[in-house]
């Protein structure tokens, strides 16, 4: 394994990442979980990434695996959402929501904590003060920030004095090199990527076919979708043709790309089998070589282009069509992922329609559907 330093702390260049607890890529076995996080610690994995708002289980079982070990590793958690419930990054809610994660861990300090979502209604002076609090009871160590627009990423550099950013990144997940990458550079603040395999699609063994179960949030993400996915299937199959000439799957490739860049620190992945685990661990021993690099930096230019023109035909029906029952609600977040990747359209402004519509994912409402459709296509029309 190799490591990096945060503030002087030795961290693996693998995080494990504990997201499937939450049951988001289909129903775990906390017994088998278990026995992974066992594996990825032998493996030399230190940095274990979880929230509280994957489920109380999720801390529990990371907390319990770990407590042997609490001096030798760093656990990361997450702030500011609760499945249900509004964004909420008040001070004493930031407070209430560190013991519990404490408890639920069996700890007595969080290594680094993390904004985890954007509470549009509470100033960044009071979460940064709650912060500083935690920092000063000595319940926190560090802190960061993670998933938020870059405008509040901003912010908390700004007013306070977060020594990481969380960011997707892969090779089908580019956007943070425009904005978050220089924010890295120029404050010296650690890069911690997440869905390195791109939720698996890297790994070369998703098709057209692959079927996800109820509640698996990729039947909803825009990356299993119309030109995304085309996209990302064939960088797959790229990742797989490169890798072959150096007895490396697809998935240790996407890894090591992720690595190659110095902005990341570490590269979070969360296989729910210790054969992916395993699998994953070994893309950190790897560096692809210069001319590859290259090769697959202008294949993935040239797919980019590609994946870009094909959208386009694809938004304008999205925006003008009737949408599908079904199909609705995904329709609507490729559209929303869209229209903030390409700059048409800021987060900030777009959160409030997009919860409307998240919150109705199980349940679609074909009026509120349309009355979302409308306000998108009224604003976004013009930029295709
Ligand atoms: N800050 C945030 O907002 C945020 C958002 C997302 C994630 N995160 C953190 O980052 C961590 C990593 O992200 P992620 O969980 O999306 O990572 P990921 O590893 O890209 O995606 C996990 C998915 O990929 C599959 N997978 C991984 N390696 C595989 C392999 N070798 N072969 C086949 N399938 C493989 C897993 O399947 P199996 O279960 O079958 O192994 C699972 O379905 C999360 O767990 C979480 O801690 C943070």
């Amino acid at each position: 394994m190799r490591y990096d330093t945060i503030n002087g702390d030795e961290i693996s260049a693998i995080g494990m990442g504990c997201y499937a607890l939450s049951g988001a890529y289909g129903s775990v076995d906390h017994h088998k979980y278990r026995k992974v996080i066992d594996r990825a610690i032998e493996l030399g994995v230190v940095l274990f990434d979880t929230a509280d708002t994957y489920g109380e289980d999720a801390e529990r079982v990371l907390g319990d695996a770990l407590v042997n070990v609490r001096e030798d590793v760093f656990i990361s958690t997450k702030v500011g959402i609760t499945e249900g419930k509004k964004p909420d990054l008040s001070y004493d809610s930031v407070v209430d929501a560190c013991k519990n994660s404490l408890s639920r861990l069996k700890t007595n300090y969080i290594d680094f904590y993390l904004i985890h979502f954007d509470d549009p209604e509470t100033p960044v002076e009071e979460t940064v003060e709650a912060l500083e609090h935690l920092q000063d009871e000595q319940m926190i160590l560090h802190y960061g920030v993670s998933h938020i627009p870059h405008q509040r990423v901003e912010e908390y550099i700004e007013l306070g004095d977060p020594s990481i950013l969380m960011f997707e990144y892969s090779a089908v997940a580019r956007d943070a090199e425009s904005r978050l990458f220089p924010l890295c550079r120029k404050h010296d603040l650690a890069g911690l990527a997440f869905s390195v395999t791109g939720r698996g699609v890297l790994t070369g063994k998703i098709t057209p076919e692959t079927e996800f179960g109820e509640g698996d949030i990729r039947n909803n993400d825009p990356l299993f979708k119309y030109a995304r996915f085309g996209s990302a299937l064939r960088i797959a199959r790229k990742m797989e043709e490169i890798g072959k000439k150096h007895d490396k799957t697809p998935v240790q490739m996407a890894i090591a790309w992720v690595l190659s860049h110095p902005e990341i620190t570490c590269a979070l992945t969360g296989p729910s089998s210790i054969e992916h685990l395993e699998e994953n661990v070994q893309g950190a021993e790897f560096t692809i070589p210069d001319e590859d690099m290259e090769e697959l930096e202008q294949f993935l230019k040239q797919d980019h282009q590609r994946m870009l023109e094909d959208e386009s035909e694809l938004l304008k029906k999205l925006l003008k069509e009737p949408l599908d029952q079904k199909s609705g609600v995904s329709d609507l977040v490729y559209v929303f992922e869209t229209a903030i990747s390409r700059g048409w359209a800021e987060e900030t402004d777009l959160m409030p329609l997009f919860m409307r519509l998240w919150k109705m994912k199980e349940d679609p409402d074909s009026a509120v559907m349309e009355e979302i459709q409308s306000v998108l296509k009224e604003g976004l029309l013009d930029n295709i």
